[in-house]
């Protein structure tokens, strides 16, 4: 017994993923963030703003695919992160940060091309910062923030799957930061601590 319509979606979700570029040919959604989209983001906010009204480069775009015509509870969708080289003073360019708004969504992450890093930090402000390359792949559980964070000279191209229903809450990352910033110094990338880092106590 066939199943044409099954067979339709799975023709209509399949995409190819250009290696160099980081991009999903069936993306059904795309964005791109800019220095001047990027308010509070960075340490050093004056650098920022000084930064984008001279050169306001792309710092980040993600390619998403999501199915439209699956049951949505059990869904899955599918995206590449691309972080573009380059620093806000020391601080390395990097993704926002969010954490799923469906606390329960873990997403698998697949580095395609690329060096850098990925900070995942829990609700009680525990962070782990693990290197990614080519061929790295990383698990991030429910209720934990997490941010790319692209360490070297060429793009950084994340691939990654997730429920459809995960949502992004980008409230958990703005009030409070991550603990640890990922900034440029003469031995390397280094975790430093965040000065606009405030735990729930004030810290
Ligand atoms: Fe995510």
């Amino acid at each position: 017994m066939t199943h044409p319509a099954v067979l339709d979606a799975a023709a209509a979700l399949s995409s190819f993923m250009d290696l160099k570029k980081g991009r999903l040919s069936a993306s059904n959604t795309q964005h791109r963030r800019k220095l001047s989209d990027l308010y509070g983001v960075f340490s050093d906010e004056e650098a920022r703003a000084h930064k984008a009204a001279e050169d306001d480069e792309t710092v980040y775009e993600s390619f998403l695919t999501e199915p439209t015509d699956q049951p949505r509870a059990r869904a899955l969708c599918y995206s590449t992160t691309v972080v573009y080289p380059g620093r806000v003073g020391d601080e390395f360019y990097m993704t926002r940060g969010h954490r799923h708004a469906r606390q329960d969504s873990p997403e698998v992450c697949l580095t395609v091309r690329g060096r850098g890093m990925v900070l995942l930090q829990t609700d009680d402000f525990r962070i782990q910062a693990l290197a990614l390359e080519p061929g790295t792949v990383v698990y991030v559980p429910g209720v934990t923030s997490h941010r790319i964070v692209n360490t070297g000279d060429e793009l950084l191209a994340v691939f990654s799957v997730y429920p459809l229903m995960a949502g992004r809450n980008y409230r958990a990352v703005e009030s409070h930061g991550f603990r640890r910033i990922v900034v440029a110094t003469p031995e390397g990338p280094d975790l430093v601590p965040n000065p606009k880092f405030r735990s729930a106590k004030g810290e």
